[in-house]
């Protein structure tokens, strides 16, 4: 393969987490420690030299706050602590330190719009109405009849409202009922988040990843959300996605709150706000915020959330280039805990070309742990799934248990991750399906990631370079990134039959540096270039 680090890799204009890599950790199934059958921090930490090795720049840690764990962590009950199932807050100050020793960064889940109901701030405003926290939640009568203050419904299934016979009143919680939301009106709530993001900032972390940012204002009024027009099911079901969430989400006051924790994280050096937002890009983008001052990459899930198919694809990718704001600087997502893995979703060899594009197109890609080796969703049996969202609607499989099943290293005893039963199953497979058998197979998935991120990592054409869509059909994706002289034009094909890539009126001449197939590299291609099914190439333009 040619090589090709000949230049600066980065463009020093450009700040970390803008030609920087992101890392998702899924904590309980990175690597256990302590033996218990969880992942912890000091399995993480033992994990860095790995991650190094990668190439990835930073690490996104899901939450490790203590919780009941309800949902898995995401219903905290003390934001300045360490779950003791994790380790200790030196375990975490290790963490940190190790990971910036290896010229890395280090990001939290931030929980803003909800508690857990173990949360002394809830336990107090649940103790009774003219409580001083009361009104830190979102206490309502019912209606006059007794009926619910209105029909939203819980992500998770059900009624989005909770009875509280103590006090006599109705609380809201998007997600669980163990999960209250937070009254985010209440300029007390504001102070008490942005203390818990200081205290964490001040400690030296790198910025945080938001959870689900737009859901943390609703309606004054809390009125009645339209129901979806196309429902496929029977509206008596309390299936969240029966009714547009209109009035429940997304309201415009939530852009207030984004502005205020930018603020915050402004006034640190070069950290980072990233939030997780489910919104057509349309809305997505104006978390961007007025001026650039909200949300530094709200996160783009498209490749997560479309039907992998070059027509949809392509069109998304320009949509999504147009609709960014002037300096709004754009991300890519194929994976994450609360989705089917993209192995799963697309199939081993397109997971290869959603690689491929990840890593070409232009803005900071956010990598799952296991999409490097091509991990797929675990198969769960039902009397085995512990995700609340899978035990709520279990007709539906929407477990996300087979999305956050246990890294697999190696072949040894439950592939290295623990010596002990995994908190989750491993794959039957797991003994050829690891880190250490694919780091020694040259054409393995985790091969390919690496030579990808090295050639991304070595070139600002890639990194920060700009973006030129080129032609899409049936089959095809392509485009060209290009900076100062520099100039690569990536062809995926997203089909598994072979295609023709024939721009109108226009010839491409060049080298592939990278393709999913090795056997192609050093080849020069121009004129029609013919692509495999399921291949993806990587060019350099002469
Ligand atoms: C989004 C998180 O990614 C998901 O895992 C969680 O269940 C919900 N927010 C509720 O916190
Ligand atoms: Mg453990």
């Amino acid at each position: 393969m040619e090589q090709v680090i000949a230049q600066p890799a980065v463009a020093s204009e450009y700040l970390w987490w803008q030609h920087g890599i992101i890392y998702q950790i899924y904590p309980r199934s990175f690597q256990d420690a302590d033996g218990d059958g969880i992942g912890d921090l000091k399995g993480v930490i033992s994990r860095l030299d790995y991650l190094q090795s990668l190439g990835i720049d930073c690490v996104w840690l899901s939450p490790v706050y203590p919780s009941p764990m309800a949902d898995f962590g995401y219903d905290i009950s003390d934001y300045e602590g360490i779950h003791p199932i994790f380790g200790t807050m030196e375990d975490f100050d290790e963490l940190l330190t190790e990971v910036h020793a290896r010229g890395m960064k280090l990001l939290l889940d931030l929980v803003p719009n909800h508690t857990s109901d173990q949360h002394p701030w809830f336990l107090e405003s649940r103790s009774s109405r003219d409580n001083a926290k009361r009104d830190w939640y979102i206490w309502h009568d019912g209606k006059p009849d007794g009926s619910l203050p209105n029909n939203w419904l819980s992500v998770f299934g059900g009624h989005a409202w909770e009875w509280d016979e103590k006090t006599g009143q109705y609380y809201y919680h998007a997600f669980l009922k163990e999960q209250p939301d937070l009254n985010w009106r209440n300029p007390e709530v504001q102070q008490a988040m942005l203390d818990v993001m200081r205290f964490w900032l001040d400690k030296g972390i790198d910025g945080f990843r938001v959870d689900v940012m737009w859901h943390m204002i609703k309606d004054k009024q809390l009125r009645d959300n339209p129901p979806a027009p196309e429902s496929p099911y029977n509206a008596g079901d309390l299936i969240y996605d029966h009714y547009i969430p209109v009035y429940s989400t997304d309201q415009p006051e939530v852009h207030d709150i984004v502005r205020m924790m930018r603020s915050l994280v402004d006034e640190y050096n070069e950290r980072v706000l990233i939030g997780e937002i489910y919104l057509p890009i349309h809305k997505l983008v104006t978390y961007y915020g007025q001026d650039n001052k909200g949300a530094h990459l709200p996160f783009n899930f498209q490749l997560l959330t479309l039907p992998w198919e070059a027509p949809q694809i392509a069109a998304a990718i320009d949509e999504y280039e147009g609709a960014l704001p002037e300096n709004g600087w754009p991300n890519w997502v194929l994976g994450n805990h609360d989705k089917p893995r993209i192995a799963s979703r697309v199939g081993l060899a397109q997971a290869r070309v959603a690689a491929l594009m990840l890593l070409t197109l232009r803005g900071t890609p956010t990598i799952y742990y296991g999409e490097e080796i091509g991990m797929r969703d675990v198969a769960i049996p039902m009397n085995e799934v512990v995700d609340p969202q899978g035990l709520n609607m279990p007709e539906l499989n929407v477990s996300r248990d087979p999305a956050r099943t246990p890294m697999q290293w190696s072949g040894e005893i439950n592939a290295g991750f623990s010596a002990h039963k995994p908190w989750l199953r491993l794959p039957y497979n797991s003994g050829r399906v690891n880190v250490e058998a694919q780091l020694k197979d040259p054409y393995s998935m985790l091969s390919f990631y690496k030579k990808l991120i090295g050639i991304r990592k070595s070139q600002p054409a890639l990194n920060v370079g700009s973006y030129q869509p080129v032609f899409a059909d049936q089959q095809l994706v392509s485009y060209v990134r290009e900076y100062g002289n520099d100039r690569f034009l990536i062809i995926l094909n997203l089909s598994h039959r072979p295609a023709y890539f024939r721009p109108k009126g226009r010839n491409f001449e060049g080298t592939i540096i990278l393709g999913t197939e090795y056997e192609r590299t050093g080849m020069q291609v121009g004129d029609i270039i013919t692509v495999g099914g399921d291949e993806g190439l990587l060019i350099r333009l002469t």
